[in-house]
């Protein structure tokens, strides 16, 4: 089995990759960077979802703010908190430290082939891999959610991961480690939709029930921004990419990412030539076996469900 460790900033999709990671990887450690919503709020999400799930994991604070550009966060998808829709229980959780780049780096060098999963900005990796130039050779591998070979999402270009810290992204991507690649050009193929939601819904339990609620949300603010009631869970591609490498096609590429362009910044580049002028770095995943990820996906939540921690949730909606 799969040791994994995955750095986050919850997000409905981050919960669900979290729940995924623990049940079909053995999930050593999760931290978090701020991204979807500040660090204080991510850093709630991530403990309140491993008490709804019975994930029994130590949870380490990271970084509040990129290397270098200023701190961005898109309540306009997820609300300000990060986790706008269900009713929560109340926090019984707390975070293990505030150090999560050192966590990072004394787990990794403690142990050497675990897989580093990033799903949100890569603000603390780049960090570690700066103070331990160590790590890309001591890991199995480094497979994060993040960029696109086509649109973006937060711009015309840029997908969120790498916009809010380009800087970061360009140290990982030079790192040497072995990195796969879950863009949005591979995550959009794992539709969110309301018949997902649904399906979550009917696992039934406080967490299920929870994680359909965020969907819903998420596809309402979706329809309020002129969209279609269509997303992407985005970050459990990251995840399967490595407990189910089948569920992933991928080819080696060059990929790169714009640091300087006043339009493009965030941009990544996916060199898809297939006359190779740039040394590839990244395996690029391109198609996802959508109905075996969606099959997984709704095995790990039903496996999870009965593991709650958190006050019971009939699915009414009301926390008793
Ligand atoms: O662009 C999608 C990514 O941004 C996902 O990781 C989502 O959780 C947000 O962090
Ligand atoms: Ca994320």
């Amino acid at each position: 089995m799969v040791r994994l460790l995955v750095d986050c900033d919850p997000g409905h999709d981050d919960a669900v990759a979290l729940v995924v990671a623990s049940h079909f990887g053995e999930l050593v450690g999760i931290t978090t960077v701020g991204g979807n919503a500040p660090l204080a709020d991510v850093t709630t999400n991530a403990l309140l979802t491993c008490q709804l799930f019975g994930i029994d994991v130590d949870v380490h604070v990271g970084a509040e703010r990129p290397l270098v550009a200023p701190p961005r966060h898109a309540p306009e998808v997820h609300g300000v908190s990060g986790f706008e829709g269900p009713a929560l229980p109340p926090l019984a959780r707390a975070a293990a430290s505030t150090e999560a780049v050192e966590y990072l780096i004394e787990t990794i060098r403690s142990e050497e082939g675990l897989w580093l999963v990033p799903i949100g900005p890569l603000t603390n990796v780049a960090l570690a891999f700066r103070q331990a130039p160590d790590l890309p050779s001591r890991l199995a591998g480094v497979s994060f959610m993040g960029g696109s070979a086509g649109a973006g999402n937060h711009t015309a270009v840029g997908e969120f991961n790498m916009l809010v810290d380009p800087e970061a992204g360009s140290v990982v991507l030079g790192s040497g480690a072995r990195l796969h690649m879950a863009g949005l050009d591979l995550t959009r193929q794992f539709v969110i939709d309301d018949a997902l939601a649904a399906d979550v819904r009917a696992i039934g339990g406080p967490g299920p029930v929870a994680i359909a609620d965020l969907m819903v949300s998420y596809l309402d603010q979706l329809e309020r921004l002129g969209g279609p009631r269509l997303g992407g869970l985005h970050d459990p591609c990251a995840v399967l990419a490595v407990t189910h490498p089948e569920v992933v096609a991928s080819q080696a590429r060059h990929v790169s990412v714009e640091l300087t362009g006043s339009i493009t910044r965030g941009m990544t580049v996916v060199d898809r030539r297939s006359a190779r002028t740039s040394e590839p770095n990244v395996f690029h995943g391109h198609t996802l076996d959508h109905p075996m990820a969606r099959s997984l996906v709704l095995e790990a939540l039903a496996a999870a469900s009965g593991r709650s921690d958190g006050r019971s949730d009939p699915g009414d909606g009301v926390v008793r």
